[in-house]
C-alpha cells in the first residue's frame, strides 16, 4: 500500500477538507504496516492555475502544512512536502500529457466550473490541471488516494492515464490508484447553500467552518446556518429535498463516526433550535485542540520549514525511482 494525497494552499483548511479527506489521511497513515508509505503534499503548482499573489504563496503553504500537522499528519509516519520542490511532478505531468487525450480532458467538469464563461481566457494550466494531478499520484506509484467525492473524476482520469501508459509502452510501471472516499462525509456542503460544496473559494466566510475558527465563531456560524422550519425526521427518506438540513445532520454523524440513521434516531421530532447547539458544541470539542496545536506550530516556522525540507528530500528520492522507469519505458537517450 502506498498512499498519496494533496491539498491546495488557497485558503485555510475547512471542515469539508477535514471530514472529506484529512481525517482519512491520518487514519490511513496510522494504520500503515511495515514497508508501506504515505506521501501528503501541498499542491502549490495546482494553486497557480489561477492567479496567486506571489508575496502570499509561501505563507499560505506554511499555514496549510501547520494545519495538516495539527490535524494529525505525522512526519515520522508520512512524508509531508510542497509539490513545487519535487520537480519530478512537473516532468511526469509533461510525459503523461502526451498519453492523455484531449477528449478525456474535455470531459472534466472542474475546468468547466472554474473557467466559467471565460474559457478562452483561462490558463492552459487550469485545463491540464488533471494531468498534473495524475502525475502527483503516479510519480509515487500510489495504490490508494484518500480524497473527497469532488476529486473522484480526477482520480478516474489518473487510472485511465496509468492504464494507457502501461499499454502504450508495454511496461507495468503504474499500479491503478484507488480513490478512498469516506462514506460518512463524501461531500460537505456550504452552510449557506445546500447546492454548493463547502469551499475555500466561497466569498462568504459564513459558508464554511475553518480549522482556525474560535469557539464563538463556530457557534455563530452554526446558529446562522441555513435550515428549514420542519422538524428532524426519523428516517433518511424524510431528508429528501432538504439538502441544508441533511448537511448539518451528516456533519454531526461524521464527527461522531456514526451512521446518519443513529443521529436521526436521537433527534427525531425536534427542531433545529435544539439540534444546532448540540452540533456546535460537538464541533468546538473536535476542532479546539486542532486550532490550539495549529497556533503553536505557526509560532515555530523554522520547525515547520525543517519538516518540509526533509519531506521534499524524501519525496524527490521516491519520485526519482519512478522517473527512471518512466524515462526508460519512453525510450529517451539518457
Ligand atoms: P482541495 O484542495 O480542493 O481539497 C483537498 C481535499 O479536501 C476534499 N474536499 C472536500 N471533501 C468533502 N467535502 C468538501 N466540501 C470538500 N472540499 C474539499 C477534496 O476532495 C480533497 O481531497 N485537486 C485537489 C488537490 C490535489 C490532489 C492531488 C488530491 C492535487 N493533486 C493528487 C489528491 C491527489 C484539490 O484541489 O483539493
Amino acid at each position: 500500500m502506498r498512499i498519496v494525497s494533496g491539498i491546495q494552499p488557497t485558503g485555510s483548511l475547512h471542515l469539508g477538507n477535514y471530514l472529506g479527506a484529512i481525517r482519512n489521511w491520518v487514519a490511513m497513515q496510522d494504520s500503515l504496516a511495515e514497508g508501506e508509505e504515505a506521501f501528503f503534499f501541498i499542491a502549490d503548482l495546482h494553486a497557480i492555475t489561477v492567479p496567486q499573489p506571489p508575496g502570499e504563496l509561501a505563507g499560505a503553504t506554511r499555514e496549510i502544512a501547520a494545519a495538516l500537522l495539527a490535524a494529525g499528519t505525522n512526519p515520522a509516519r508520512a512524508t509531508l512536502f510542497n509539490q513545487a520542490r519535487v520537480p519530478q511532478h512537473a516532468e511526469l505531468a509533461w510525459i503523461l500529457g502526451c498519453t492523455a487525450r484531449v477528449g478525456w480532458l474535455n470531459r472534466m467538469t472542474q475546468f468547466k466550473e472554474k473557467s466559467g464563461k471565460d474559457r478562452e481566457g483561462a490558463s492552459v494550466g487550469l485545463y491540464t490541471y488533471p494531468v498534473l494531478q495524475a502525475a502527483d499520484v503516479l510519480v509515487y506509484r500510489a495504490t490508494h488516494v484518500p480524497v473527497g467525492e469532488d476529486q473522484k473524476q480526477h482520480l478516474e482520469l489518473a487510472r485511465d492515464i496509468a492504464a494507457k501508459f502501461n499499454t502504450d509502452f508495454g511496461a507495468a510501471v503504474f499500479p491503478l490508484p484507488q480513490p478512498m472516499i469516506p462514506p460518512a462525509a463524501p461531500r460537505v456542503r456550504s452552510l449557506r447553500d445546500g447546492a454548493a460544496k463547502m469551499s475555500k473559494s466561497d466569498p462568504s466566510d459564513m459558508s464554511r467552518i475553518n480549522l482556525t475558527d474560535d469557539a464563538d465563531l463556530i457557534r455563530l456560524k452554526i446558529r446562522k446556518a441555513r435550515t428549514d422550519a420542519l422538524p428532524i425526521p426519523a428516517t433518511v427518506d424524510g431528508l429528501e429535498g432538504r439538502p441544508e438540513a441533511r448537511n448539518l445532520l451528516e456533519i454531526h454523524a461524521a464527527l461522531l463516526g456514526e451512521p446518519l440513521d443513529a443521529v436521526l434516531g436521537r433527534f427525531a421530532g425536534q427542531g433545529f433550535g435544539t439540534f444546532k447547539p448540540a452540533l456546535a458544541e460537538l464541533l468546538v470539542e473536535t476542532l479546539a485542540p486542532i486550532a490550539a496545536r495549529l497556533h503553536d506550530l505557526l509560532a515555530h516556522p523554522q520547525e515547520l520549514d525543517r519538516i518540509l525540507d526533509e519531506g521534499a528530500a524524501r519525496a524527490r528520492a521516491a519520485a526519482e525511482e519512478t522517473m527512471r522507469l518512466v524515462r526508460g519505458a519512453v525510450g529517451f537517450l539518457l
